[in-house]
């Protein structure tokens, strides 16, 4: 069993190899984006009050996104976690660590996914994802075979996110330099950074990550 954390900026495909190491690895994916939306389209207090923060590409506070996590930490699972998009400050990190050791486990391995900016914002606006399932596609790069049915459930209602549009994603990186990218230096100090290219065809960066994955 292992658990991973993976780290990248906004596109940079956590997502796309999080849902392939759960149905290749049996792990479990914890990604507080999606946990955040849910909330939102559900109507809670809660929801209703980070959708503005979201939509304008700004993180939601440390405490709200370490408490969903916490409430998932419960029941650890034999296959192992998948963070995405969590930890994001140096207090979720230090956070997350605890929470761990609460569990009797610890993170393993912490994948940076690396891309350069201009990559980012043809992934951003291009996504789209599958209403039903989830499955993460691009108008260009990964298109469903048959146009507006998911490959993978036969879903038929695509939606786009608020947040992926040019003006949100350069708020969004801003974020991820000042508040995320200083992780790199405090996993790397810990002797757990494993940094894959993010650029590389989907299957390749799949297979770069197995590689890692299967040496740790
Ligand atoms: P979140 O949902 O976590 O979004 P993000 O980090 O901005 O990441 P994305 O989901 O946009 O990208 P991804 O890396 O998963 O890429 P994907 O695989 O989809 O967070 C959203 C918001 O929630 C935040 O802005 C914040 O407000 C809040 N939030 C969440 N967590 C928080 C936290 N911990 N603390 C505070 N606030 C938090 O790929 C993108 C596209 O590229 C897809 O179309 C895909 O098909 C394509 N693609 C993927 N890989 C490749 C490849 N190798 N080659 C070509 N195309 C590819």
């Amino acid at each position: 069993m292992v658990n991973i954390i993976l780290l990248g900026p906004p596109g940079a495909g956590k997502g796309t190899q999080a849902k392939r190491l759960v149905d290749e690895r049996d792990m479990v994916q914890l990604s507080t984006g999606d946990m955040l939306r849910a909330a939102r389209s559900s109507g809670t207090e809660m929801g209703k009050r980070v959708a503005a923060v979201m939509d304008r590409g700004n993180l939601v506070t440390d405490d709200i996104v370490i408490g969903l996590i916490e409430e998932q930490l419960v029941h650890p699972h034999g296959g192992g976690f998948i963070f995405d998009g969590f930890p994001r400050t140096l207090k979720q990190a230090d956070a997350l660590g605890d929470l761990m050791a609460r569990i009797g486990q610890n993170i393993d391995v912490v994948l940076e996914i690396r891309v350069d900016d201009e990559a980012l914002k043809h992934r951003i606006v291009g996504r789209y994802t599958c209403g039903t399932c989830g499955a993460v596609y691009h108008d260009e790069n990964h298109p469903t075979r048959v146009p507006g049915v998911c490959d993978n459930c036969g879903g038929t209602t695509m939606k786009r996110r608020a947040d992926d549009t040019e003006e949100a994603l350069k708020t969004r990186m801003l974020a991820y330099y000042r508040d995320t990218s200083p992780l790199i230096g405090y996993y790397y100090a810990k002797g757990k950074l494993a940094t894959v290219d993010g650029l590389a065809e989907m299957d390749t960066v799949a297979a770069a990550i197995a590689k890692v994955l299967d040496r740790t």
